[in-house]
């Protein structure tokens, strides 16, 4: 820590996300940005006022408290673990790794490492529309859930086969374990888990990337729920969409505020279900929409992961067990294609 009392802080990666990081660091009064790295060394002229290193070990022979990793998923496990290793709380960015291999041998680290935190940025969670529906959810005032369906979909552009997201070695895995892992990650949030998967992991368009561009898959708990799920690069129009039904009503979510804004506005609508006036109202119940205009999402992680570095909270939202949990289940649903 430094004089000031302040969480001395390390940016390795600094493309879309590592300044997504700086941003919220900066902002926050409790850390202080001490170094930057990246492969690509124009960014040393973007942040003079920050000491840029070589390499990302430079970056952990700084004096450090804290260390965000936000390079290609291929590094997050060896950064995370060095990291780890030398005492540094970690907020590492989802995936966590290209396999389930990879976020096994974090787990080890953060064991050995005691009471450092380690923190995956499954930042959805953290989406206002989100934690209204697992508040409703979690209320009981519509039972328990029975089914669900998620899209979650991007538009691959003109330069998506040349994107380090296209390369196996730098990725791991296609748009399921780009972007549909975070729609995984919330239906565990709301479901809590599934034993059986049946899944079509498909290159639909880019035959020549060697990963997926659209994965479907159809996952049941032991209880009986069944979750349906699209992740797609060919969504040529931007959609997230989750609807929860449960015995007594429904929980949709409709919409994701990002920066771009492309994937419409952030809303919840709600509804209990209703058997009366089958004559005028029978499918047709009557609901309440919630629109959200901020997405705090990044600034309120960041807060989680200060809660428990200083003890305000025992684990991170996007603790290593729900990074654990929900690789497991991109691997069950690539390993159920054929079965
Ligand atoms: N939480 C979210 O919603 C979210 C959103 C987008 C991306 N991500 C994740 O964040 C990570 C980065 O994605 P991005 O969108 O910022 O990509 P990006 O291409 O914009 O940035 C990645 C940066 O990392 C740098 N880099 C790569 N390897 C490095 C290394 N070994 N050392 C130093 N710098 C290195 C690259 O030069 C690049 O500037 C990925 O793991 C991605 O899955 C998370």
């Amino acid at each position: 820590m430094s004089q000031n009392g302040k969480l001395k802080a390390g940016i390795i990666g600094m493309g879309k996300m590592g300044r997504i990081r700086l941003k919220e660091t900066e902002a926050h009064e409790a850390f202080e940005i001490v170094a930057l790295t990246d492969v690509n060394s124009d960014v040393a002229r973007e942040f003079p006022q920050y000491k840029f290193c070589e390499d990302w070990k430079q970056v952990l022979d700084q004096d450090l408290d804290v260390v965000f990793v936000c390079t290609y998923n291929q590094f997050i496990p060896e950064i995370t673990c060095e990291a780890l290793g030398r005492g540094l709380h970690v907020f590492s960015e989802k995936p966590p790794g290209r396999t389930v291999q990879d976020i096994e041998q974090m787990r080890t680290a953060e064991e050995k490492a005691g009471d450092r935190v380690l923190k995956f940025g499954f930042n959805h969670r953290f989406h206002y529309a989100v934690m209204e529906a697992k508040a409703m959810i979690e209320s009981g005032k519509y039972g328990k859930i029975l089914w669900a369906r998620g899209t979650y979909g991007k538009a691959g552009g003109n330069s998506f086969a040349n994107n380090w997201r296209s390369n196996p070695e730098h990725a791991g895995g296609g748009i399921l374990l780009d972007q549909g892992i975070h729609m995984l990650d919330l239906l565990l949030y709301f479901m809590g888990g599934f034993s059986e998967a049946k899944s079509f992991v498909e290159n639909a368009y880019w035959k020549d990337v060697p990963m997926e561009d659209n994965a479907f898959a159809l996952l049941k708990s032991d209880e009986g729920q069944v979750a349906m799920v699209h992740s797609s690069a060919t969504q040529w129009r931007h959609k997230f969409n989750l609807d929860l039904y449960l015995e007594d009503g429904y929980v949709c979510l409709n919409g994701i505020l990002s920066s771009t804004r492309s994937y419409g506005d952030e809303s919840i609508t709600f509804a209990r279900k209703q058997f009366e006036g089958e004559a005028t109202a029978f499918g047709k119940p009557r609901e309440e929409t919630i629109y959200f205009d901020r997405d705090d999402s990044w600034k309120l992680e960041l807060q989680d992961f200060y809660d428990c570095i200083v003890g305000k909270k025992e684990r991170p939202t996007g603790s290593s067990e729900d990074a654990y949990k929900v690789m497991r289940l991109v691997y069950d649903i690539y390993d159920a294609v054929g079965k």
